[in-house]
């Protein structure tokens, strides 16, 4: 069976996640349910930034809080001691609420507006990932209205294609992301940012894209960013302090899944780093890693409760559940592919092949299409592996389901981080005219 992190079965034959029987877990907060691994993400945490430091102790990793952020993760992300990338005024709120030190955000966006970054100058966000020229030129003027200085890493388009599902490529020459190499306008952002008061030019930044399992393409990214760094050296006399290499290492979603592991990814990164560096004569720059799915995305679990039943004589039996596509976006999105157990009756035999449907009015609504599992019946609970990144951050209230909880388990407890919508949250925003009020 394929379980990850603290998962095991116990004496009831029910999945049991952090010391927490799920079926437990399912009668104290209801389903959906996004349970989270905090032991982990912890182990994840720690495995990037131990080992990083042991092989390039001028490092920092940051987590990327686009895969999953809330105030408690933040919290965890602070105490682990790593940076965190935020990508909008959104999650940088969510981290200075959460009080998260600024000085160790690094801001991202290919078009951050002029309210976002007016409030990430005056809560001192430690990096501004600069995406383009014209970015540049408005970060300089608020900078210098707000009487502040931006420290900035520019974001390069290595012009890389790295092998992974297209809408997650962002390293290839057409991507709405970052500046470009060949075509000259990443130097010439560098040459801009020289000369700018308000702006400090600290280093560079490139991300090729995600859920990436070939390690080839990072080690070419390191290459091209290096190269690039010592062009830099040549036509500018400026040195390059910090080299940002995003994020995208892949993980594991089916059992078949076999991603390098850590080590060989940060030992070539390391490696190639130095030799490049070596090379070119230069001083090796800080390294600074991006990890967002690497982190999170083993360590959730979505656990739904069946409901509907339904053979299609012939062709296939669909069971629904009472999620889907509100809170797994991604099937629909990229086809992702998912395993899944049935967590009160974890040991039972697979003897049917069935399709999971989601339940919002989309036919595209399918978590899971032709899996084995046990014999399946309404009330059962369906714990769906690898969903702790870019389901609850991507998650939304189509259909106006509301959004499902969120829990940490560790040691036998299990504490809401996020609590259940309810249907008065769903309607929190919406106001009814005055003049209308006439009509019912
Ligand atoms: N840094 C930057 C600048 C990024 O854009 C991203 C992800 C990361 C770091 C983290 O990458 P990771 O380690 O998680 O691969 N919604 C898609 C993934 C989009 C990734 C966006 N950027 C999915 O569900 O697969």
């Amino acid at each position: 069976m394929f379980l990850t992190g603290t998962m095991q079965i116990n004496a009831a034959g029910h999945l049991e996640i952090g010391g927490c029987d799920a079926v437990e877990l399912a009668k104290q907060y209801g389903t959906p349910l996004y349970i989270m691994d905090e032991a982990l993400i912890r182990q994840n945490c720690a495995a990037y930034r131990d080992t990083l430091a042991a092989l390039y102790p001028e490092s920092q990793v940051a987590y990327a809080g686009k895969a999953f952020l809330t105030t408690a993760m933040c919290r965890l992300v602070a105490e682990e001691g790593l940076a965190l990338d935020v990508a909008s005024g959104g999650e940088i709120y969510t981290a200075h609420v959460a009080g998260f030190p600024a000085g160790r955000l690094i801001y991202h966006g290919n078009n951050k507006t002029p309210d976002e970054i007016r409030f990430a100058l005056e809560i001192g966000v430690g990096r501004f990932v600069v995406d383009s020229m014209s970015e540049l030129e408005l970060l300089n003027e608020l900078a210098a209205a707000a009487g502040k200085t931006a420290s900035i890493l520019i974001r390069v388009k290595p012009g890389i294609e790295a092998h992974t599902h297209h809408y997650i490529q962002t390293g290839q020459m057409d991507s709405k992301f970052g500046l470009g190499l060949a075509d000259g306008q990443a130097l010439a952002a560098v040459e801009t940012a020289l000369k700018m008061k308000h702006i400090q030019f600290i280093g560079l930044h490139c991300h090729i894209g995600s859920q990436i399992f070939d390690l080839k393409p990072f080690q070419l990214a390191v290459q091209v960013m290096m190269d690039f760094i010592q062009e830099i050296r040549k036509k500018t006399g400026a040195l390059v302090r910090e080299l940002d290499l995003g994020g995208g290492f892949g993980i594991r979603y089916l059992r078949d899944d076999k991603p390098h592991s850590l080590k060989e990814f940060i030992e070539l990164i390391a490696t190639t780093v130095k030799a490049k560096a070596a090379a070119h004569n230069l001083p090796v720059p800080k390294l600074l890693v991006e990890p967002g799915r690497s982190i999170v995305g083993e360590a959730g679990t979505t656990l739904y409760t069946v409901g509907t039943i339904k053979d299609v004589p012939g062709i296939r039996r669909y069971v629904a559940v009472d999620g889907g596509m509100t809170d797994n976006l991604r099937t629909a999105l990229y086809e992702a592919k998912y395993e899944a157990i049935v967590a009160n009756k974890a040991n039972a035999p697979a003897e049917d092949k069935v399709t999971i449907a989601g339940r919002a009015c989309e036919s595209g609504d399918i978590l899971i299409r032709d899996i084995e599992l046990p014999r399946l019946e309404r009330g059962d609970l369906l714990a769906v592996l690898c969903t702790g990144a870019y389901h609850y951050s991507m998650s939304n209230n189509y259909n106006r389901y509301p959004r499902p909880a969120v829990v940490f388990v560790r040691d036998g407890r299990s504490d809401v981080v996020v609590k259940r919508e309810t249907y008065a949250d769903i309607i929190r925003n919406d106001v009814i005219p005055p003049c209308f009020q006439q009509s019912v």
